[in-house]
């Protein structure tokens, strides 16, 4: 029988919710901990999900007995802080994207990591889907030849509040960091760190952005032109172009979802990849697999990649003038 392995969670909002109720989903996981800034939110949450220890405060949580790995499911703006008092604490953790506000963060936390010998990974629980490790398996078999482009969108429309964490700079709103990081992340797993980027926003009334166009070169002259907005909804799909056919990932590509193989003369090949709950249980199973091994991070999603999109983003936002609060914290 698979030995229990005990989560924790600090900030528990929309998200968290989510994973809580997917742990059930993988054998021997248990959510073991909670922590909020307020206690009676903290023991609400707890009592919903059958926690032992519920905190009323996220210092608390990294002195808990018997906890293997903490998820951080904060707004971005505190990740590299949360993470780090976990790192210190040597208590491994599962970091929500986007990963940091700025590669100057996501460098300390990495470091912190390295230093204190603790795993920790980005979740970015698309790389761990079945649909995104059927597509990286057609482009590794050769299927559509080689790569020439992708075209990849993620967008909707939310009610405008400027103290949400969509709209507000101290939080690190925009369409960028939030829902950005999606195609941007695509683009980098299959065709590798840009060489060149061009990008275009429109930055709304509290200074974020609501509309971003992005243009990749990669190696090769192949092009990636992304798309990401919290001003309109967009199908959210992502198209992959190869010199012997195309691979379309459906709306909403960075969740379980539809893929069709598109090649010339022939019938569509079409597959529907269906998941338990939301389809986190793949990155939390990732985590428990790497600490039960005693990694330091995860092959399949090295800290060096989350690394190089911070900077990547860190370049967009260069070229949209989109500077937070965080940026000049040292
Ligand atoms: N992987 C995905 O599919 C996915 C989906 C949605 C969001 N996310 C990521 O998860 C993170 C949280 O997103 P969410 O949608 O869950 O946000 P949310 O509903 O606003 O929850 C964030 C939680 O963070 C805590 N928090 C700490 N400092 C805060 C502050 N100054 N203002 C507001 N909340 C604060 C709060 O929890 P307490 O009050 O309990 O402390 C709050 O409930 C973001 O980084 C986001 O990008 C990922």
């Amino acid at each position: 029988m698979e030995q229990s392995f005990n989560w924790g969670i600090i900030g528990l909002g929309r998200i968290a919710h989510k994973f809580a109720q997917d742990l059930k989903y993988i054998p021997g996981a248990r959510l073991h901990a909670v922590a909020a800034r307020d206690l009676g939110r903290a023991q609400e949450f707890g009592k919903q999900y059958q926690v032992t220890h519920a905190y009323g405060t996220y210092e608390e949580i990294v002195n808990c007995p018997d906890l293997h790995a903490v998820y951080v499911a904060t707004p971005h703006s505190s990740h590299a802080e949360n993470t780090i008092m976990c790192m210190q604490a040597g208590i491994p953790v599962l970091c929500e994207k986007a990963f940091a506000v700025n590669a100057h963060e996501s460098d300390r936390m990495i470091a912190a990591a390295r230093k204190h010998g603790t795993f920790l990974m980005e979740a970015f629980w698309t790389r761990f889907l079945p649909s995104t490790l059927s597509v990286q398996n057609e482009i590794d078999k050769g299927t559509i030849g080689d790569v020439v482009g992708l075209k990849a969108d993620f967008g909707f429309k939310p009610v405008f509040d400027p103290s949400s964490r969509l709209f507000d700079p101290q939080l690190a709103g925009g369409a960028l960091l939030d829902i950005g990081v999606y195609p941007l992340f695509l683009a980098m797993l299959f065709l590798g760190k840009p060489e060149e980027i061009i990008a275009k926003a429109y930055l709304g009334p509290t200074g974020v952005d609501e509309d971003t166009a992005i243009i990749l070169r990669h190696e090769g002259n192949v092009l990636s032109h992304l798309h990401a907005s919290i001003r309109m909804g967009t199908k959210t799909e992502a198209y992959l172009y190869g010199s012997k056919g195309t691979i379309l990932m459906h709306s909403r590509f960075h969740e379980p979802c539809k893929v069709s193989i598109l090649q010339e003369g022939e019938r569509p090949q079409v597959t529907q990849f269906d998941s338990p709950g939301f389809g986190y249980h793949y990155e939390a199973a990732e985590v428990m697999r790497c600490i039960r091994q005693g990694l330091k991070e995860s092959p399949a999603l090295p800290l060096a990649f989350s690394q190089t999109m911070m900077e990547s983003l860190d370049e967009i936002r260069r070229h949209i003038g989109l500077v937070y609060p965080n940026d000049f914290l040292k």
